[in-house]
C-alpha cells in the first residue's frame, strides 16, 4: 500500500476497518502496512488517526488529561435526526456510559462499580460458570459436528454476566438482542434506513434497566444490582438509581461479546494447529498462557478510541486538538519491540500478559478477571470433555461488521473422529 505523505502526517487512503477485506483478515492488512515508517497515520475512511505502537497506545491510555474517552462509543457515521432524537429522549447521550466519560463524571460511576465488583464476587462466580458450562455442553451430541459459538461461547458469558447483575432469566434473550443493536450503532456503520430501529432498541434497553433497578429496590437479592443499591442507600447523592441503571448498561454489554469472542478466538487459534490443542489437552497448566497469548495475538477487542483534548505529538505525528484516535490494540499485540517474533502463537510466551487487551489506567477493564476466568474454565472443560476436538474443514469464518469486537460468528467443530 502506498503512503501518501501529507505534511507531518502519513495517510492511508485504503485503511477501512469495516471493509470486507479487513473484517476477514485484519492481520493481513496490518502486515501490508508500513508501520515501521508510519506507526501513526490518518485514515480518511473513518476520520481517525490510527495509533499502532504499544508504547504510544499505552501512553494515550495513561494520560486522561490529554486524551478524552468521549469517542469510545461514538457512532462512526452521522446519525439521522430522527434516530438522534429517539436516543436523547431515551436517555442515551453521545457519551452514553462510564467507558466514554472523563473524570469527574467517570469517577462517580467507576468507584461504586469497583466497590461492588469485588474479587470475592468474581470468585463466587466460579461454581456458576462451571454449572453453566456443564449444562451447555451436556446438550451437545458429540457424534455430530456442532457450532461452538451457538452452543457455548455466545450463551456462556451472557448467562454469567446477566445472572451476576441480577437480571431474571426470562429476559436474557431480549437483552442479548439489544446488545446486538448496540454493537452496530456504536461500532459499526448502520445504514440510514436501519438507524431508527437501532435507536428504538437502545431506548427500550435503557428503559428496561431503569425499571430493573426500580424493581430491585423493593426486592433485594445477592446480586450486583442489589449491591449497588446498598451503596445508594448509604448516600443517595453519591450514586443515583439512574446512575446504577447506567452502570448496568455498561456491564450488560462489556461482559458479553468481549468474552464470547475471546473464547471463540482461543479455541480457533488452538485448533487451527491441532498440535497446539493436543499440547493443552496433555498439559492443562498451559491454559492460562493460551488465553493470555490469544489476548495478545488475536484479541477480542482489537480497537478502542480516544479524542485529543489539546494538540499533541504522537509517534512523530502532530495531531490537532479534537482529533479522534483509533487505538489499534491488535497491532500493539504484534509490536516486536515488546513481543519478540510477534506473529508466532506461543502459549508459553513469558510476557504475553503485558498485552493491552484490557486497556490501562483509569478505564482499565473492570471485568478482566471475570473474562479470563470464563475463558480459562471454558477451555478446561472443553479440553477435558473433547480431547480429540477438531475444526470442521473448509469452513469460512465470518465476523460481525464492527470495529471493536472480533471473533468468529460461528465455529464448527467435531468432537469425535
Ligand atoms: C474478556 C474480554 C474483555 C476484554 C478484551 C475487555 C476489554 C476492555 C477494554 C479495552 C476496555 C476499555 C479500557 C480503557 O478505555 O482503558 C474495557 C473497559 C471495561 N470493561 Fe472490559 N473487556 C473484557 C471483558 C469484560 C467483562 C467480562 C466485563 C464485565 C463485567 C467488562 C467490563 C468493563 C467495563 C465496565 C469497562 C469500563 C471501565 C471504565 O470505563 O472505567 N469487560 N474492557
Amino acid at each position: 500500500m502506498a503512503v501518501d505523505q501529507r505534511p507531518d502526517c502519513p495517510v492511508q487512503e485504503d485503511f477501512d476497518p469495516l471493509s470486507e477485506e479487513f473484517l476477514a483478515d485484519p492481520y493481513a492488512v496490518m502486515a501490508a502496512l508500513p508501520l515501521d515508517e508510519a506507526p501513526v497515520f490518518y485514515a480518511p475512511a473513518i476520520d481517525y488517526y490510527v495509533v499502532t505502537r504499544y508504547d504510544d497506545i499505552e501512553s494515550v491510555f495513561l494520560d486522561p488529561d490529554r486524551y478524552s474517552a468521549a469517542a469510545a462509543q461514538l457512532p462512526l457515521v452521522a446519525l439521522e435526526p430522527e434516530a438522534t432524537e429517539i436516543l436523547l429522549a431515551g436517555g442515551h447521550k453521545p457519551q452514553p456510559s462510564m467507558v466514554s466519560l472523563d473524570p469527574p463524571a467517570h469517577t462517580r460511576l467507576r468507584r461504586p462499580t469497583s466497590r461492588a465488583f469485588t474479587p470475592r464476587r468474581v470468585d463466587d462466580m466460579k461454581p456458576r460458570v462451571r454449572e453453566t458450562l456443564a449444562a451447555l455442553l451436556d446438550a451437545v451430541d458429540p457424534r455430530a459436528p456442532f457450532d461452538l459459538v451457538q452452543t457455548l461461547t455466545f450463551p456462556l458469558p451472557a448467562t454469567v454476566i446477566f445472572s451476576f447483575m441480577g437480571v431474571p432469566e426470562e429476559d436474557y434473550a431480549q437483552l442479548k438482542e439489544w446488545c446486538g443493536h448496540r454493537a452496530t450503532l456504536a461500532f459499526g456503520r448502520p445504514p440510514a434506513a436501519e438507524q431508527v430501529e437501532h435507536a428504538t432498541s437502545m431506548a427500550a434497553y435503557r428503559a428496561y434497566l431503569r425499571e430493573l433497578v426500580a424493581r430491585k429496590a423493593d426486592d433485594r437479592a445477592d446480586d450486583f444490582a442489589s449491591a449497588m443499591l446498598a451503596i445508594h442507600d448509604e448516600d443517595p447523592d453519591a450514586l443515583s438509581q439512574e446512575e446504577i441503571a447506567s452502570i448496568l448498561f455498561s456491564l450488560s454489554f462489556a461482559g458479553h461479546e468481549t468474552t464470547n469472542y475471546l473464547i471463540g478466538n482461543v479455541v480457533r487459534r488452538l485448533l487451527e494447529e491441532p498440535a497446539r490443542w493436543d499440547e493443552v489437552v496433555a498439559d492443562p497448566s498451559l491454559i492460562p498462557g493460551a488465553v493470555e497469548e490469544t489476548l495478545r495475538f488475536d484479541t477480542s477487542v482489537p480497537a478502542w478510541r480516544r479524542v485529543t483534548k489539546r494538540a499533541v505529538t504522537l509517534g512523530g505525528v502532530d495531531i490537532p486538538e479534537g482529533s479522534k484516535l483509533f487505538l489499534w490494540l491488535a497491532a500493539s499485540g504484534r509490536d516486536a519491540s515488546v513481543f519478540p517474533e510477534p506473529d508466532v502463537f506461543d502459549p508459553r510466551r513469558p510476557n504475553a500478559k503485558r498485552n493491552l487487551a484490557f486497556g490501562k489506567g483509569i478505564h482499565f477493564c473492570i471485568g478482566s478477571a471475570l473474562g479470563r476466568l470464563e475463558a480459562q474454565l471454558g477451555l478446561e472443560e472443553l479440553t477435558r470433555r473433547f480431547p480429540r476436538l477438531r475444526l470442521v474443514e473448509d469452513q469460512e469464518l465470518t465476523f460481525h461488521p464492527n470495529i471493536s469486537f472480533r471473533g468468529p460468528q460461528a465455529l464448527w467443530v467435531q468432537a469425535e473422529r
